[in-house]
């Protein structure tokens, strides 16, 4: 079990340390065991990050709105790229709904700590024109706080996933929903992350686990949040997982988000 975890784990280490200058699907992480976000409901903090392509504008990652003007994502989904053909899609249930708001990314800004796999995994977007927030469809995320988040805590991710752990041809259309998903599943403690698998787990990491459920290709940056007596918080972002995923094999692997409330901070008034 562990040497095939740690098989898992290398691939998933090659495919994320690819090079490529465009986002490679297979790099980015994706939701399996969700289920549509219903029709008359949204998720106002959630956007798509998007990448211009000779085919058109490409989903790639996930990320979460800050304040009017930052958005917060992985640090590997701006790594190698080239941010003037990134844009952010705002205020969408559906990736071709056409009431979406688009804006450019200006700059990504990546942790000086950032070691792929390893450490940091978290980067802030400078985004033009501002979004307008609106009632329901476009709202920012608490990520304000220190606050150690222990194990067994219940967690929510959203993501547009690959709803299977694998990619099959000619199946990817179905496997690619057009709606965003969403899944819950419970943190786990650092000490089981790292005995179930996930040894390079640190402090500045937390993980979550549940059966046939995780994120998958796609969905990296994404945010993972729990509710609180506050309202809605963020507490992770998606990072890394293996290459088969939501097979209950290894937890997923998210940034702890209350690590880097200050460098947040700093971001957000610079
Ligand atoms: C990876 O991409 C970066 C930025 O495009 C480049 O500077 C670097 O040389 C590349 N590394 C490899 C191993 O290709
Ligand atoms: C980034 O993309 C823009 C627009 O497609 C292009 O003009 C520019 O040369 C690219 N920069 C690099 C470093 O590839």
């Amino acid at each position: 079990m562990y040497a095939l975890a740690r098989l898992l784990f290398i691939t998933a280490l090659s495919m994320a340390r690819s090079n490529t200058s465009e986002p490679s699907s297979e790099e980015n992480k994706r939701i399996v065991g969700g289920s549509d976000v219903p029709e008359n409901e949204h998720i106002p903090y959630q956007v798509s990050m998007q990448y211009k392509t000779d085919e058109g504008l490409r989903h790639f990652c996930g990320g979460s709105i800050i304040t009017p003007n930052r958005i917060l994502t992985a640090a590997h989904c701006c790594d190698g790229l080239n941010t003037t053909r990134m844009s952010v899609l705002a205020g969408v249930r559906n990736l071709d709904d056409r009431h979406g708001v688009r804006s450019k990314v200006l700059s990504c800004t990546i942790h000086p700590d950032y070691k792929i796999l390893v450490t940091s995994d978290i980067a802030v977007l400078s985004i033009d024109p501002p979004l307008k927030y609106s009632k329901f469809r476009i709202a920012p995320i608490s990520v304000e706080g220190k606050e150690f988040v222990g194990d067994n805590v219940p967690v929510t991710l959203t993501g547009w996933g690959r709803r299977l752990p694998i990619s099959i041809p000619l199946l990817d259309i179905l496997n690619y929903p057009n709606s965003l998903q969403r899944m819950s599943y419970h943190t786990i403690s650092n000490k089981q992350c790292r005995e179930s698998g996930m040894e390079k787990v640190t402090d500045t990491e937390i993980c979550a686990r549940g059966i046939f459920r995780g994120s998958c290709s796609g969905d990296s940056g994404g945010p993972l949040v729990t509710r609180t007596s506050k309202g809605v918080h963020q507490v992770g972002i998606v990072s890394y997982g293996l290459s088969i995923c939501g097979l209950s094999i290894t937890p997923d692997v998210y940034t702890r988000v209350s690590t880097f409330s200050d460098w947040i901070q700093s971001e957000i008034t610079k």
